[in-house]
C-alpha cells in the first residue's frame, strides 16, 4: 500500500481519462452558449453564512456535509456544497439586476460535499451549472430543461427519464405541508425516526425518504400538485403544454422534492437508467424567494446542476466513444553528439511551428530510439546523424507505411504539416 492514497471519495482524472473529461466539459460550453448563457467563475470558499442561509438550515447539505471551517483570520469559511448561493450572491454583489433580464449564467467547477462516498456519490464532484435570474415565465423554465437535453443528447447517451413536479409557494405550500403532517400524524407508529424528525424541520423532505417502512405511507400522501395556488398551478400547466408542444417525455413525479430549502414551483431531475443507485444526473428548479432571502431585491431565478462524474459514468456505460486527445506525432533520433545538438533545436522548431514532438532522450542506438518511436506511436521518426546534418536534411521515416526519404531541414515542418493528422 502506498503511504499516501487520495482522500476517501475523492478521484484522480488519469491521463486515460482525460478525453471524457475534455469532451464533455468541451460540449458544456458549447450548449450553454448556444442558449446563451454566459460564463461565471466564483470562489471554491465563500463565508459559511452564505450557504447555511441560502440552501437552508435542516437540509443533508447544511447539517451533515458541509466542509465548514475557520480560517486563520477567524472568518467562518466554507468550501461550495453547491453553485446556486454563490451565483445568487454575485449576481447581488455586482448589481446584475441592471443588466437586460433575464441574466444568464453557467459555471463549471468542483463542489464538496462530505457524503458517504459510494459509485457515483464522492466528497468532491464536478457540476456543470446554469442560471437565470429575472424571468417568471415558464417558457424559460422549458428552456433551461432543454439544455440539460440538448447536452445529454449532444454527448450522445440516452435511457434518460425526465421527472417535474412542483413545490409550490410560500403562498400555497404551507397549507400543503400541515395536510401532509396531518397525514403522518396518522401513521406515527409506522414511519422512520429520520421522517419524525423532517416533519419537525424540513417536512417536504418526508416524501424523499427511502427506508422501506414509509414506502406505504408516501404512496398515500397527499400530492401537492393538487393544492397549488392559482399561480403555482397556472405555472405548471405552462409548463407541461411547453414540454408536450417540444415533443419531450417526462412524466411528473409527485414525491420530487429537492433536498435544498430554495426551491418554489418548478422541480426536475433527470435520472439515467444504469449507473446504478445514484443516478440523478442533473437536478434543479425554480428558486423565485432565494435573492430577496439572500438580500438582493425580489428577483426570480432558475437553474440546475449536473454531475461531470456521473455523465461520464453514463457514458461509458453505455459505451459512448469520445474523440481522443491529440499525441505526438513526431520522434526525433539523433545518432551522435553534434546531430543531437541539432536535434535539440530542431525539437524547439518544430514545436514552434505548432507539431507535437518528441526527441528519444539518452545516447541510444537507433534500433532502441525506433523502438521508442514505435511505443510512442508517433506517425513519423526523424533520423538525424553526421551526415544529413552536414547535408541540412533529415531521414524521415514513415512509422506506419515503412518508407523512408530525405526531407531538407528549412523544409521539414511545412513537410510535416502537410502530413501529420492533427
Ligand atoms: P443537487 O441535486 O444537489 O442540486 O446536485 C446537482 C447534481 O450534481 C446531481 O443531480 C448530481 O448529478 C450531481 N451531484 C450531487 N452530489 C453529488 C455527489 N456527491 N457526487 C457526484 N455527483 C453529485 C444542486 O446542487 C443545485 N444547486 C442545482 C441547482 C442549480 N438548482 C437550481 N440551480
Amino acid at each position: 500500500m502506498p503511504q499516501y492514497a487520495a482522500p476517501r471519495g475523492t478521484l484522480d482524472v488519469l491521463p486515460e481519462d482525460q478525453p471524457y473529461w475534455r469532451y464533455v466539459i468541451e460540449r458544456g460550453h458549447y450548449i450553454a452558449q448556444l442558449y446563451g448563457f454566459e460564463q461565471i467563475s466564483v470562489p471554491m470558499f465563500e463565508s459559511t453564512g452564505l450557504f447555511i442561509r441560502g440552501v437552508g438550515e435542516g437540509t443533508d447539505i447544511v447539517d451533515k456535509e458541509m466542509y465548514s471551517f475557520q480560517d486563520k483570520g477567524g472568518e467562518e469559511i466554507t468550501l461550495r456544497p453547491e453553485f446556486t448561493a454563490s451565483i445568487v450572491r454575485a449576481y447581488i454583489q455586482h448589481g446584475m439586476h441592471t443588466l437586460p433580464q433575464p441574466v444568464k449564467l453557467y459555471a463549471i467547477g468542483p463542489i464538496f460535499r462530505y457524503e458517504r462516498p459510494q459509485a457515483g456519490r464522492y466528497r468532491q464532484h464536478t457540476q456543470f451549472n446554469v442560471e437565470a435570474f429575472g424571468e417568471q415565465d415558464a417558457a424559460l423554465d422549458a428552456e433551461i430543461m432543454e439544455v440539460a437535453r440538448h447536452l445529454y443528447a449532444d454527448l450522445g447517451f440516452g435511457g434518460l427519464g425526465f421527472q417535474v413536479n412542483s413545490t409550490g409557494c410560500p403562498i400555497c405550500r404551507p397549507q400543503y405541508v400541515s395536510l401532509l403532517a396531518e397525514h403522518y400524524g396518522r401513521h406515527v407508529d409506522e414511519i422512520c425516526d429520520d421522517c419524525k424528525r423532517r416533519l419537525q424541520r424540513n417536512s417536504l423532505r418526508v416524501l424523499d425518504c427511502k427506508s422501506e417502512g414509509c414506502q406505504p405511507v408516501i404512496a398515500q400522501a397527499p400530492h401537492i400538485t393538487d393544492y397549488l395556488c392559482d399561480e403555482c398551478a397556472t405555472h405548471f400547466q405552462r409548463l407541461q403544454r411547453y414540454l408536450r408542444g417540444l415533443g419531450r417525455s417526462f412524466t411528473i413525479q409527485h414525491r420530487l422534492v429537492r433536498g435544498l430549502d430554495y426551491y418554489t414551483k418548478t422541480v426536475f431531475e433527470v435520472w439515467a437508467t444504469d449507473i446504478g443507485a445514484q443516478a440523478a444526473v442533473c437536478g434543479g428548479g425554480r428558486y423565485d424567494g432565494l435573492i430577496e432571502l439572500l438580500g438582493g431585491s425580489p428577483t426570480p431565478g432558475i437553474g440546475f446542476g449536473s454531475g461531470v462524474e456521473r455523465i461520464i459514468l453514463a457514458m461509458r456505460s453505455q459505451g459512448v466513444a469520445v474523440p481522443a486527445l491529440p499525441r505526438p506525432c513526431v520522434l526525433i533520433a539523433p545518432l551522435g553528439d553534434e546531430p543531437k545538438v541539432a536535434a535539440v533545436r530542431l525539437l524547439a522548431d518544430l514545436r514552434e511551428a505548432g507539431l507535437s514532438s518528441e526527441i528519444a532522450f539518452g545516447d541510444r542506438s537507433l534500433r532502441s530510439q525506433l523502438r521508442e518511436a514505435d511505443k510512442q506511436a508517433v506517425q513519423y521518426a526523424l533520423i538525424l546523424g553526421e551526415d544529413e546534418l552536414r547535408a541540412s536534411q533529415v531521414i524521415v521515416r514513415d512509422m506506419g507505411g515503412g518508407g523512408q526519404q530525405s526531407v531538407p531541414m528549412s523544409a521539414l515542418a511545412a513537410w510535416l504539416k502537410e502530413r501529420v493528422s492533427a
